[in-house]
């Protein structure tokens, strides 16, 4: 069994395929952190406590133990630990926010709490709980650790239940604490701007505070809630590694406390900033949950964990294993779309051997910019003259799939349903209203709101079969307040709006269950765990210059597999005018799964049979790059080019990638060594023919820069010549 429980020693232990956790309960009162590492048969670990002076102790064990020198598994406000603390409690009746909560029990049992309508990963093995109590509020605390073996993947959350009189107010809810001896530790982040998402920063870990954050209402383009702390000499194949993320999609807080013996506390959740949450006598709060793993392989084995863990938990399954490649309106028309062009759109997609059109923005309401129609979810009858349905039916009849572009979570001030409805919007009585991207936020917190898009959508394409929705959000939540909600539960409203946004997309999922949805928000604003649980892909970035994306994409890895990193080619710079650099953007959205961004209307014959030739040829590998293995080899920021490989998980196959980030004058030769190569067999590149040996491979495969821009190379090894039977 993973977990064990052992009552004599006080002790926990938690194992996952390569991991353990210990935890030990001191005084049989305080759970006490003790290991968290590399699985180990007999490991022999004591309790230490590197007391300080100015550190408060408990007068019956003096100082031997002292909560703020100790590594603890949970830590609360205003006990003598003056690091920051996991969960904050006001107390109405003491007046006070302080707790000290007190191990009562622990527990264990088969797959996962419910957290109710939370996202939560499916498919856990068991789940640890330790009940604890406080004596003065009389609250009572359930900690949550649930196990994701194969993945090396351990979750936690917590359920908090007032069980006193009076009335208390949750302040600070962190689902994850991890207390990491000291050591010289590094902190690799993704933290930038639209269009930018996910850039890559590897930063040192000094005493203080740091905190990755978004008060934005969602998890943002500025800010991932992906995050590692790894050896200041990991490197991608060695050192120990830990990786942290939130399964939620609204505002976060991310906290990493070096002390001052040199420990490291590293902490998820909903935070302190943006979160309040009411709990009157009787009531419950439970918690997003947050995950953690760990490698003693290195950075690109947790990347791998967590791509595993995200494949095989977190995303639904797809109704196209295979995902469709798809032709999007938005670069190709903007706005300017109607029922002709969006035929003769899915015409030449259909010509090209693309699976799907997606008609993006522009075509409901009085939705002909940005200015207005959000939230009138009715096809617009001048675009559509016959319906949306008999349209529909003339796209399918080509033979290509339809998606279609929603942002159900919007509302445009100039729209049928604001003038019906100025209450529905997220604002703050008394003050006056912002916009950003001319539009404001619906007040997902209302049921009467979720329910009015669930009757819309139901209406708008009842009878239509749907085969994708492109589900976009395009802007931040400020005054985040629910008039719906009453005064004492406003502060409520972001984590509220974000339960609405999750039941409309359980519902949207149910009612149309033949589409998938590929996630959005100005591009890759709110890629996420919890945005993954309800969807098939994310759109990585708004931005499709490949020189950018290159960037994006190496940020991305780090934290989320390939499935799940929708890539397009399109037509930025020139592409639809100069081969080369149409193969680059190729090469680059080979990354994850393809599509296209161009206007097929305009483009010559030639950059059609280009169009083909790319969607045959990703045809070959497209399995390979869902469901392989990532391996990283060089960095864009440090080597000048992204290089990396999908490996089947027996390395019979290889896709072996070189993209590079700007021409190099110097025309630098990189060895790219493919480790995962079988020795003694020879492998064959089905795209160029080459013939190489898997000892060769490991060595490494040599490739001279260009010095042009928009330079890459791939390689599709397969195995050639082999007496190895497979
Ligand atoms: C966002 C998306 C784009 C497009 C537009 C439409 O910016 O990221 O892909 O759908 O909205 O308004």
């Amino acid at each position: 069994m993973s977990i064990k429980i052992l009552n004599e020693e006080n002790r926990i232990i938690l194992r996952t395929k390569n991991t353990m956790y210990v935890m030990e309960i001191l005084y049989g009162k305080y759970p006490v952190h003790l290991y968290y590492g590399r699985n180990q048969k007999n490991p022999e670990l004591t309790f230490e406590n590197h007391y300080c002076a100015f550190s408060p102790y408990y007068d019956e064990h003096g100082t031997k133990f002292s909560p703020d020198t100790a590594m603890m598994e949970y830590p609360f406000f205003g006990m003598g630990d003056f690091r920051a603390s996991a969960l904050r409690l006001y107390d109405s009746v003491g007046g006070t926010n302080i707790t000290d909560f007190v191990f009562r029990k622990a527990k264990k049992f088969r797959g996962r709490p419910d957290l109710g309508g939370l996202p939560a990963a499916e498919g856990a093995s068991e789940t640890l709980e330790l009940i604890m109590d406080d004596p003065v509020t009389r609250a009572e605390l359930h900690l949550y650790y649930t196990l994701f073996p194969a993945s090396d993947v351990i979750s936690r959350s917590f359920m908090i239940k007032n069980k006193g009189k009076g009335d208390l107010e949750l302040e600070k809810a962190m689902s994850l604490a991890l207390d990491i001896p000291k050591g010289d530790y590094d902190l690799i982040s993704f933290q930038s701007t639209y269009p930018h998402e996910r850039a890559m920063c590897r930063e040192p870990i000094y005493q203080g505070n740091r905190r990755i954050v978004s008060r934005r209402g969602s998890s943002s383009h500025h800010a991932n809630p992906f995050f590692m702390i790894v050896d200041r000499k990991a490197t991608e194949t060695r050192g120990d590694a830990f990786g942290f993320n939130f399964v939620y999609s609204g505002s976060y807080l991310d906290e990493i406390e070096k002390d001052q013996n040199g420990m490291i506390r590293a902490m998820v959740g909903l935070g302190e900033e943006s979160f309040h949450y009411l709990l009157k006598p009787g009531e419950s709060f439970t918690s997003p949950e947050a995950v953690m793993s760990y490698s003693s392989k290195g950075i690109g084995e947790l990347s791998r964990n967590f791509h595993r863990f995200t494949k095989n938990h977190i995303l639904k399954e797809s109704p196209y294993p295979l995902r469709p490649v798809v032709l999007n309106s938005w670069e190709a028309f903007y706005f300017k779309i109607n029922e002709e062009i969006m035929v003769d759109f899915a015409k030449g997609a259909a010509e090209c051997g693309m699976d799907m059109v997606v008609m993006d923005d522009g075509w409901f309401g009085s939705r002909r910019n940005d200015r207005a129609g959000l939230g009138d979810w009715t096809p617009c009858p001048e675009l559509f003259p016959n319906g949306l349905g008999a349209f529909i039916k003339r796209v399918q009849d080509t033979g290509v799939k339809f998606g279609i572009w929603i942002e159900p979570e919007m509302i445009n001030p100039d729209s049928d349903l604001y003038r019906a409805h100025p209450d529905w919007v997220i604002s703050c009585e008394g003050r006056d209203r912002m916009l950003s991207r001319h539009q404001m936020i619906l007040d997902m917190a209302n049921p009467d709101v979720v329910q009015y898009l669930k009757d819309s959508f139901d209406k708008c394409f009842e009878g239509i079969r749907i085969d994708y929705f492109k589900w976009d959000m395009n802007r931040n939540m400020s005054h985040a307040v629910s008039p719906y909600l009453p005064p004492e539960r406003k502060r409520e409203s972001a984590f509220r709006y974000m339960l609405g946004v999750y039941e409309l997309y359980r519902w949207l999922l149910e009612r149309f269950p033949g589409a998938m949805i590929e996630n959005c928000s100005g591009g890759g604003g709110r890629f996420d765990l919890g945005m993954m649980s309800v969807s098939t892909q994310i759109w990585t970035s708004d931005n499709t210059v490949p020189e950018d994306r290159i960037f994006i994409q190496y940020g991305t890895s780090f934290g989320y597999p390939a499935s799940v990193m929708s890539c397009h080619v399109a037509n930025r710079r020139s592409e639809a005018t100069d081969p080369r650099r149409m193969d680059f953007g190729y090469a680059v959205a080979l990354g994850g799964p393809l599509g296209y961004e161009f206007n097929i209307l305009k483009v010559s014959d030639e950059v059609k049979e280009k169009m083909k030739q790319q969607i045959r040829d990703y045809r070959r590998y497209e399995k390979l790059i869902l469901n392989g293995d990532l391996y990283r080899l060089k960095s864009p920021y440090e080597d000048g080019c992204y290089a990396y490989y999908y490996a089947k998980p027996d390395n019979t196959e290889l896709l072996v990638y070189y993209l590079q980030v700007k021409g190099d004058p110097k025309q630098r030769t990189h060895k790219l060594k493919i480790a995962n190569a079988i020795r003694g067999v020879t492998y064959r590149d089905t795209r160029s023919g080459l013939e190489v040996s898997g000892d060769d491979l490991r060595r490494g495969l040599m490739i001279q820069a260009d010095k042009d821009d928009a330079y890459a190379r791939i390689f599709h090894f397969t195995l050639y010549g082999s007496s190895l039977k497979y």
